[in-house]
């Protein structure tokens, strides 16, 4: 399986890409230039240069040509960055991340966006894709590090039950983290906004603190 990764020039799809691509896959890291993700790409190959990663640069299109897509733009690019993809995006598993916050004074709080979650406003932006959110409680920065993995749940959520188990079964693979189903997309708008309390708990701590869900089998 090909995963292409949308926005993938940033910390997060960087480190989306070098997780999935150190256990094998061959990641499209897309952008809306292909320099940047020529750039990227020969960074991250110099940085694991031991780990052979099959990395591969493209434009945003050619990441939406894998066989499965993490969009991994800011919430407010997201919708423009997927509309000219829906018919490559057809029949895809989509994964949103994106959270949707802002600054408020001193804090990082939730932005509600009209539509409840950036995730369910992706599953009305592509219709005809299987969208699946995940990955929006990793901290991009460590999580970018192939020596030390995370020790972290990923909240997994889609009202496509088939697209969410898949999803969860690929977190399951990759080091450190548990993918955990958390039911339909009504659930993203509680999961993305945990994260600013996950950010404000980083900066009051000074860590990069990460989710484990309790009591499970
Ligand atoms: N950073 C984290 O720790 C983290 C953790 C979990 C989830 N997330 C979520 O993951 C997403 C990406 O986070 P990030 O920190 O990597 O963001 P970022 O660095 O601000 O943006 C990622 C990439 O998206 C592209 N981009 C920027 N603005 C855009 C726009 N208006 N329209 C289309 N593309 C645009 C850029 O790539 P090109 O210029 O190359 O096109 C950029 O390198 C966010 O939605 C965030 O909420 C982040």
């Amino acid at each position: 399986m090909r995963i292409g990764v949308l926005g993938g020039t940033g910390p997060a799809g960087q480190a989306v890409a070098v997780q999935f691509a150190g256990i094998g896959f061959e990641v499209v890291v897309g952008s809306r230039a292909m320099e940047r993700a020529e750039e990227t790409v020969a960074a991250l190959a110099e940085r694991w240069a031991d780990r052979r990663l099959a990395l591969v640069p493209g434009e945003n299109d050619a990441a939406a040509g894998a066989d499965l897509v993490v969009a991994a733009t800011p919430w407010d690019g997201l919708l423009a960055t997927l509309d000219p993809l829906a018919d490559a995006l057809a029949g895809k598993i989509v994964v949103s991340m994106a959270n949707a916050l802002t600054r408020f004074g001193k804090e990082m709080v939730p932005l509600l966006p009209p539509t409840g979650s950036v995730t369910v406003a992706v599953a009305r932006a592509v219709p005809r894709s299987r969208v699946v959110g995940a990955f929006h409680h990793l901290p991009a920065g460590p999580w970018s590090d192939l020596d030390h993995p995370l020790d972290a749940d990923v909240m997994v959520c889609s009202d496509d039950r088939e697209a969410r188990r898949e999803v969860a079964e690929l977190v399951d693979r990759l080091p450190g983290l548990r993918g955990v189903e958390t039911g339909g997309l009504g659930s993203a708008l509680a999961i993305e906004a945990l994260t600013p309390a996950l950010l404000e708990i980083n900066r009051r701590y000074k860590t990069h603190a990460a989710i484990r869900v309790t009591g499970l089998p």
